[in-house]
């Protein structure tokens, strides 16, 4: 019986398990990979390759992240596992957050790689024009807000993960399952 690609009522489907789980691991090595890049100096030899695999990377969740809020769009999503009101609310706060985030971390790296009016090249095989500085001080501005919010979104992302091994441990609900098992096509 054929898998099923797009969610159904009770399960994510493999679309959107292949989106999550790519974009997640692409982000946890996406924020050690620009720690490490704040340690190196202009004379270490990586601080040629590192930064531009940095970008690179970055660039292409730009799509990723793109096609993962479409799908998330056209898909109706799985009906949310019952719990008490207040932890409800808190579920979609945190979710809607996990789609923002992702979204001002790749727009504020953008801005610091482009205020000086530099295209970013994408593994050396296309370059993504920059557009004209929007703000003063741009490049510094943008550091910041980079740095703060990928610090929340990774911070947010441990809290989810912690509540997605409370549901599968503890409450012993379906809600980590439904992430990993892909359904059949008749379960929809
Ligand atoms: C940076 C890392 C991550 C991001 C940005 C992220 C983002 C998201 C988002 C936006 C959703 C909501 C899906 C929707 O209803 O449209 C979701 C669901 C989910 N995530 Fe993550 N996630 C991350 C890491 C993880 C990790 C490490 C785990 C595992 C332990 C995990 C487990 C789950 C599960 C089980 C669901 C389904 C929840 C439900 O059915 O309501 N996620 N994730
Ligand atoms: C979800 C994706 C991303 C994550 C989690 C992430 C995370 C980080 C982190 C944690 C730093 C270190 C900041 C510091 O210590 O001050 C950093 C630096 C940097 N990131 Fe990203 N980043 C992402 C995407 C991007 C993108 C798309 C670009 C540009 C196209 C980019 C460009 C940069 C640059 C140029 C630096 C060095 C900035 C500096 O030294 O002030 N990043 N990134």
């Amino acid at each position: 019986m054929a898998l099923a690609l797009k969610d159904t009522p009770n399960s994510f489907g493999l679309g959107s398990m292949l989106l999550h789980w790519i974009i997640a691991l692409t982000i946890i090595g996406m924020y050690a990979l620009g720690l490490y890049i704040d340690t190196l100096t202009y004379y270490n030899p990586e601080y040629q390759t590192i930064p531009a695999w940095h970008k690179s990377i970055g660039m292409t969740l730009v799509l990723l992240i793109a096609l993962r809020i479409l799908w998330r769009v056209i898909n109706r999503t799985p009906k949310p596992i019952p719990q008490p009101k207040m932890l409800l609310s808190i579920t979609k706060a945190v979710h809607l957050l996990l789609y923002l985030l992702p979204v001002i971390t790749l727009a504020s790296g953008y801005m610091i790689s482009t205020a000086d009016g530099r295209p970013i090249s994408v593994f050396n095989w296309f370059d993504v024009p920059a557009l004209p500085a929007l703000i003063d001080n741009q490049e510094d501005l943008a550091g910041e807000v980079h740095y703060w919010v990928a610090t929340l979104m990774v911070s947010l992302a441990g809290l989810h993960a912690l509540a997605a091994l409370k549901h599968h441990y503890i409450n012993k609900d379906n809600t980590l399952i439904r992430m990993l098992r892909i359904p059949k096509e008749t379960d929809s």
